[in-house]
């Protein structure tokens, strides 16, 4: 096996979007209801191997709540990518991501990764049969989707003008967790 290439990386995005619960499922292999938000930032490494290379991953996952804005760019400068987070429950959360989007296309690297993730998918998509509306007349309706407030096309316009990869995750169902980091480690430039 080479030897990994290390990558930095950041998490940013408003408070309870998940980037904590990404970063526990992509490195812990594990989830937790009701997390703390994270003070300041918190720092976690993983491997991940494609296309022949090992890449190691130097996370810092960083606090979403307003009052640690200011912190970000010690987190963001030199980093190698960015996985900017929102809550496709909470359509406020995208403008907080379109934002901080903007503030690294600015700010750091150029040649920076930057990856768009929709989190909590879980919580609009793959309802079990037996749990959607079927109206009097027998005929079936959509499925129940109330909670959703960004459409899946909407972001993925924003995330191809702006250059991102883009993707709707679910950090509690393991969903497109790992497939995030992979992408990532696949568009990050040969030194
Ligand atoms: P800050 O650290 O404050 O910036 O928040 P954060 O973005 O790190 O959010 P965190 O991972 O702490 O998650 C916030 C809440 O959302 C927690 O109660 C999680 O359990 C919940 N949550 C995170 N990911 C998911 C998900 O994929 N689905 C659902 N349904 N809930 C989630
Ligand atoms: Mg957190």
């Amino acid at each position: 096996e080479s030897k990994p290439i290390n990558v930095k990386l950041v998490l940013l995005g408003e408070s309870a979007v998940g980037k904590s619960s990404i970063v526990q499922r992509f490195v812990n292999k594990e989830y937790t209801e009701n997390r703390e938000p994270t003070i300041g930032a918190a720092f976690l490494t993983q491997k991940c191997t494609v296309k022949e290379r090992t890449i190691k991953f130097e996370i810092w996952d960083t606090a979403g709540q307003e009052r640690f804005h200011s912190l970000a760019p010690m987190y963001y400068r030199n980093a190698q990518a960015a996985i900017v987070v929102y809550d496709i429950t909470k359509a406020t959360t995208l403008e907080k991501a379109k934002s901080w989007i903007k503030e690294l296309q600015r700010q750091a690297n150029t040649d920076i990764v930057i990856a768009l993730v929709g989190n909590k998918l879980d919580l609009c998509e793959d309802l079990e049969e037996s749990e959607r509306q079927v109206s009097v007349d027998g005929e079936s309706q959509m499925p129940a989707d109330s909670a959703r407030q960004v459409s899946t096309e909407d972001a993925r316009a924003y995330a191809v003008e702006a250059g991102l990869l883009f993707f709707e995750a679910s950090a509690k169902y393991s969903k497109n967790v790992d497939g995030v980091f992979n992408d990532i480690a696949e568009k990050i430039p040969l030194e």
